[in-house]
């Protein structure tokens, strides 16, 4: 005989409110060994950023016969599948089954490069932890912030941040670290926007049909941890040329991957190349900057602070540049109050 017992969420409402930054990529991820777990073929490296922000809230009610989403003010039923799986993981762990209502704002542009989902399932995550009460450590916040999204297994944290590609199938040592404080390297970051479209192929998409198609997949793999191994070393030593160089090499290489594939993934648009060519002329001149790009043609250019004026002139004076935002380097995700959600 079976008794329903009581789920122990049903009493309640429970609700929270978290904050978390996007993440840039210095040494890229790329590719997924395990697709359900979502674990990535290499681990990656990156800079968690400051004024730009997800502010979500989440709130588990009895009253919800289903889940909802809703993103700057508007439903998003397009999204809701991907929100409802991060909620299903925060539920699997509370052992409830209640509903919940997401609210997200971004102060930036999604889908476009910007790397949106970093920081709106990190956000979700530290929320869904504290309206459950879950108590779950940051390696285990991260560890299902990837499972949402890989990239946000980084934004848990600040600073300059390093996601182990780990080793065991179920995924349990594959989680981000905190490797420096933001305030120990004040990087800036300024982010050149040459379109607010959203992006035609997604992370997801482009980097399954590389893995399946690119003929570079191989070298790729083979050659991340020695990348790796020399972005640690720069960042430890606060040497920016070093840090330059080797994530210019691997922002260019996984391009090159992704533009074998078939059909090939081309990211960039007659303006990403441009501002790619101003940021190399800058750093002959002797300025130090370099740039970064992910899946979309919005050009990250990396500065040392008193370089960043400079670049930013540069930047807005690109044909084809539309917006040009200026960023530091930010902290951890954090819990916020409601009331905070949509505040400038
Ligand atoms: C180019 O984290 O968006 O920005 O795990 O499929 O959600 P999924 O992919 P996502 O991919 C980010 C790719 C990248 C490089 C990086 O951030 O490391």
């Amino acid at each position: 005989m079976s008794v329903a017992l009581p789920d122990a969420a049903a009493a309640e409402v429970r609700q929270a409110a978290a904050q978390a930054q996007p993440n840039i990529a210095l040494i890229k991820y790329w590719g997924k060994r395990d697709i359900a777990l979502n674990l990535p073929v290499v681990g990656s490296l990156s800079i968690t950023l400051d004024s730009l922000w997800t502010r979500t809230s989440v709130r588990f009610d009895v009253a919800l016969d289903q889940d909802e989403f809703r993103l700057n003010g508007r439903r998003d039923d397009a999204q809701l599948r991907r929100v409802a799986k991060c909620l299903d993981l925060l539920r699997a762990r509370a052992g409830t089954q209640v509903r919940a209502r997401v609210e997200s704002h971004n102060n930036f542009p999604t889908g476009a490069g910007l790397a949106s989902s970093a920081s709106g399932f990190a956000a979700l995550i530290v929320a869904g932890n504290a309206a459950l009460d879950l108590d779950l450590s940051l390696a285990e916040q991260s560890i299902l912030a990837r499972r949402c999204s890989g990239s946000a297994a980084r934004s848990i944290f600040g600073g300059f941040v390093e996601w182990t590609c780990g080793a065991c199938e179920d995924g349990s040592d594959s989680f981000a670290t905190p490797m420096l404080d933001a305030s120990a390297w004040p990087l800036r970051v300024v982010v050149a926007i040459t379109s607010k479209k959203e992006k035609a192929i997604g992370s997801t998409e482009g980097m399954n049909r590389t893995a399946e198609t690119s003929p570079y997949q191989r070298a790729w793999v083979d050659g991340q941890e020695a990348d790796l191994a020399i972005a640690r070393a720069a960042v430890q030593a606060r040497d920016f040329e070093k840090l330059a160089d080797i994530s210019e090499h691997s922002c260019l290489k996984m391009h090159a991957l992704a533009l074998a594939a078939q059909p090939g993934l081309l990211y960039w648009n007659a303006a990403t190349m441009d501002c790619m060519h101003r940021v190399r002329a800058l750093r002959a001149s002797g300025l130090p900057v370099f740039f970064t790009i992910d899946a979309g043609p919005q050009v990250k250019a990396v500065c040392e602070p008193q370089a960043a004026a400079a670049v930013a002139a540069a930047m807005r004076d690109v044909p084809g540049v539309l917006d040009v935002v200026e960023t530091g380097l930010g902290g951890a995700a954090r819990l916020i109050e409601i009331n905070e959600l949509a505040a400038a």
